[in-house]
C-alpha cells in the first residue's frame, strides 16, 4: 500500500455527536465567539438553542466520562453552513474554564435537538420587534437579526444590549455593522431593509454613548425619545427578551405593564423571554 503522510484535513470524529471547531474569536477577557461544523441533517429555527460541551474528566474510581453539556443559543442564521455560538468565560466555570481553550480542528461534542422559545412563530403579527439583550444574550438575535424573515416580518427592528463595559458590545457592533453591509440579505429583502434596524447599545460600569440599564431608560422614557418610537403596545409591538435572570424578570414585568402578554410555541402572543447562558 502507499504510504500516506500528509496530514488529516480534518479531526476523525471519536466524541458522540461530535462537530469540528473551525473558528475561535476572543472579544474580551469574559467572552469569545466560535464557529464549528454543522451537522448536514440539523436543522434549526433562527433564536434556539442546542446542547454543547466537552467530555467530563474520567470518575476518580471507575474511569468513566460523562459528557459536560450546556445550552448554548445558536448565533448563526439557518441558511449558514456552519454554527456559531457566543459565550462567556467563567474562570472556574465547569465547561466554560475547558471551552474557552479550544482551537481550530478542537472537537466538541453538539445534541442536535433544537429548542427555545425565541422564535418568530411564537409572536403574533406586529409592526415593530423589539430585542432585548444583557451580555451574551444577544446571541440568539445574532441569529434572527440575519434572518430574512425578521425584515419581512416586521418595519422597525430594534435591539438594545446592555453590558458593563463598552468592550463587551464588540461582537453585536461589529455584527450589525456586517449585517447592514450584507449583499445577500439587501438582495433577499431589499435595498432597503438595513434602514428597519435600530441599534440601542448602553453600557452600565464604564462610560460608552449611551450610558445605563435598558430597564431603567425605559422607565424614564430616554429611549423612546431617543429613537423617536412610542412606547411599547400590545397592537403595534412584539419583543424577545434574553439576558440574565434578574434583567429578564424585570423586563418582563415592564412589558407587562404596557399591555404585552407572554407568548409560547404552542401559544403565540406579544413577547416571548429565554435565559442567557451562565455556567
Ligand atoms: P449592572 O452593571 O448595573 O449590574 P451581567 O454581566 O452581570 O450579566 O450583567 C450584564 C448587564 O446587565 C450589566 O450591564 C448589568 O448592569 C445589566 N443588568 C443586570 N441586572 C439587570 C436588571 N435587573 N435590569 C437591567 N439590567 C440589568
Amino acid at each position: 500500500l502507499p504510504v500516506n503522510d500528509a496530514a488529516p484535513t480534518r479531526a476523525v470524529p471519536t466524541l458522540p455527536d461530535a462537530q469540528t471547531v473551525t473558528q475561535v474569536k476572543h472579544w474580551t477577557d469574559r467572552l469569545f465567539s466560535f464557529r464549528v461544523t454543522r451537522p448536514t441533517t440539523l436543522r434549526f429555527r433562527s433564536g434556539e438553542f442546542v446542547m454543547i460541551g466537552l467530555m467530563g474528566d474520567p470518575h476518580p474510581e471507575t474511569g468513566k466520562q460523562k459528557p459536560l453539556l450546556r445550552a448554548y443559543s445558536i448565533a448563526s442564521p439557518s441558511w449558514d453552513d456552519e454554527l456559531e455560538f457566543y459565550s462567556i468565560k467563567v474562570q472556574d466555570g465547569p465547561l466554560t474554564s475547558r471551552l474557552q481553550h479550544i482551537q481550530p480542528g478542537d472537537q466538541i461534542i453538539l445534541r442536535p435537538k433544537p429548542v427555545g422559545t425565541l422564535v418568530h412563530d411564537a409572536l403574533l403579527p406586529g409592526k415593530r420587534l423589539w430585542l432585548f439583550a444583557t451580555g451574551t444574550g444577544f446571541a440568539p438575535f445574532a441569529s434572527l437579526l440575519r434572518d430574512p424573515q425578521t425584515y419581512t416580518d416586521y418595519d422597525e427592528v430594534i435591539i438594545t444590549h446592555t453590558c458593563r463595559e463598552a468592550g463587551e458590545l464588540t461582537y453585536g457592533a461589529e455584527l450589525i455593522d456586517s449585517i447592514r453591509n450584507d449583499e445577500m440579505l439587501a438582495e433577499l429583502i431589499g435595498a432597503g431593509f438595513a434602514d428597519k434596524l435600530r441599534y440601542y447599545p448602553t453600557t452600565t460600569r464604564e462610560p460608552s454613548t449611551k450610558m445605563g440599564r435598558i430597564t431603567d431608560l425605559m422607565r424614564s422614557g430616554d429611549v423612546f425619545q431617543e429613537l423617536g418610537v412610542p412606547p411599547l403596545c400590545p397592537e403595534t409591538d412584539r419583543a424577545m427578551i434574553c439576558g440574565n435572570l434578574a434583567f429578564n424578570l424585570e423586563l418582563k414585568e415592564l412589558l407587562e405593564g404596557y399591555g404585552l402578554e407572554e407568548g409560547a410555541n404552542s401559544k403565540p402572543a406579544h413577547y416571548v423571554v429565554e435565559k442567557a447562558f451562565l455556567d
